[in-house]
């Protein structure tokens, strides 16, 4: 049975509204678990009112819900508690949106953080992060950031030759490494984002396990932990993971014929969003139920103790606690063909829709109750033509001004972004309990010629 309130909703901004219930997961959610409609008619988040926000810190505004990713992370946290027998540690995969305050939050609620670069893991550590929860990956990592991992105490997920050849001749004590392998598993998301099949740029060949596993057998100075694998990112199916943990199993099996201590396994991350309606990911509980069923039964089988189970989720702890407010401004109909309806920022702040065609759906956080009778194309303000955020956005008739919401922006926009067109990067601001803290400040004209330097003879 549809409710009434369901159906006074339909077709207006608050159906997005009803995805929030207790029995989904935050990845599961279009919006926000704290999102509301206050008696203003205003889309509210955290306790605050979107316009009020957009007011006091400007436009664009990326706008995290604490609570939501609060709560992502301590589902994960409880999940793989209730479902793995073993030790386990999640660990947040900061490529989805690092900055000093979501390292913070996320430490606090006790997940240790992927890195992939000096940058994050710097980041990572100003942000008061235990390096021993420190996994660096990458698959041209420099001297200095492994310097820099080795010497803050990181686990250094070892991608390729060259690396463990490199870090092998540092002659340093005890560094701790993963072994990073390409487990030849197909999964249904973007061919970007795909990263376990055999054509990928990460990881050992499957086929190089021996010699590799040998190698490191040989090296005093490398205290080998355990091995990892990431299959792709914006996953729905549950059965890639499945077959996963079933091949890792049988490395680390390999791994203990060679006398290496199998003490970690890390299955990666992976888990989609909901980004539409037609979304539909499972939960994080489904997620972690069947990565622990799989990995625990694998173990049973190949007879080897249960290795401390990790998982690096990104998307779908950040994802969807965030949304960007932008400020309407002109309108431009084509008759017959389309009206575009421009926004104050653009593939800048979300590079996605232009990278991947990754689709969204917005609301107007001023006319929430307001039947969606238009159509419109959503265009960024920059200087390119595919610069769309959303093609054919179903939205109430709007007036320059209002505040329009792109929701689930949480993973790789701010991450991604950049200052194409000069455009200054948006503020981005924590909302729980009614208050909204800075956690970005915006970008300034002055910070963007920050790096340029005038020779004098142009002066
Ligand atoms: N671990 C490794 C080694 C990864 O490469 C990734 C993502 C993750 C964990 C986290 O995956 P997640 O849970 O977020 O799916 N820029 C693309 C996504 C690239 C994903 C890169 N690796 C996008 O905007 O869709």
């Amino acid at each position: 049975m549809v409710s009434t309130q369901a159906l006074e909703a339909q077709n207006t901004g608050r159906q997005y509204l009803t995805d929030i219930t207790p029995e989904r997961s935050p990845n599961q959610s279009l919006v926000p678990l704290t999102a509301k409609v206050n008696d203003r008619d205003h889309l509210e988040i955290g306790g605050c009112d979107v316009t009020d926000l957009v007011q006091q810190f400007g436009s664009p505004l990326y706008i995290l819900d604490e609570a939501s990713l609060r709560t992502a992370c301590h589902q994960y946290r409880d999940a793989f508690k209730r479902y793995y027998p073993g030790e386990s540690q999640v660990l947040y995969a900061s490529k989805a949106w690092n900055c000093l305050a979501i390292c913070a939050i996320v430490a606090q609620e006790k997940l240790g953080i992927d890195i992939v670069s000096g940058g994050e893991l710097y980041t990572a550590l100003k942000a008061g992060v235990d390096p021993s929860k420190l996994y660096l990956h990458g698959n041209n990592k420099s001297l200095d950031e492994l310097n820099l991992a080795i010497e803050s105490g990181c686990t250094v997920i070892v991608d390729n030759w060259l690396e463990l050849q490199t870090i092998a001749s540092l002659n340093r004590q005890n560094v701790r490494i993963m072994l990073r392998l390409t487990p030849g598993i197909e999964c249904h998301t973007h061919e970007y984002i795909r990263t376990g099949h055999l054509d990928s740029k990460f990881g050992f060949d499957p086929n190089q396990v021996d010699e590799v596993l040998k190698f490191v057998s040989g090296q005093p100075t490398l205290s080998f932990v355990g091995v990892h694998a990431h299959i792709g990112s914006q996953i729905f199916e549950l059965q890639p993971h499945q077959d996963l943990g079933g091949v890792m199993v049988q490395w680390l099996s390999k791994a203990a014929q060679y006398g290496l201590s199998i003490s970690e396994l890390n299955i990666g991350g992976g888990l989609g969003i909901r980004y539409t309606e037609s979304d539909d990911p499972p939960s994080i509980d489904q997620w972690v139920k069947v990565v622990c069923e799989s990995v625990a039964a694998a173990c049973q089988a190949e007879n080897i103790p249960l290795p401390k189970l990790l998982s690096e989720p990104g998307r779908s702890l950040v994802g969807t606690t965030c949304v960007t407010a932008y400020t309407v401004g002109g309108q431009k109909t084509i008759p017959g063909i389309r009206t575009y309806l421009s926004v104050d920022g653009g593939m800048s702040d979300n590079p996605r829709p232009i990278t991947y065609q990754s689709l969204y759906r917005a609301i107007v956080a001023n006319r929430m109750s307001e039947p969606m009778t238009e159509t419109v194309t959503i265009a960024g303000k920059h200087c390119e033509s595919g610069d769309i955020l959303i093609k054919d956005a179903t939205l109430p008739p709007t007036q320059p001004g209002d505040t329009l919401v792109v929701m689930a922006t949480g993973a790789y926009n701010y991450s991604m972004s950049s200052n194409y067109n000069r455009l200054a990067r948006p503020a981005a601001v924590l909302v729980g309990n009614g208050n909204a803290t800075l956690i970005l400040q915006r970008e300034t004209y002055e910070d963007l010629i920050r790096y340029d330097r005038l020779p004098a003879h142009l002066k």
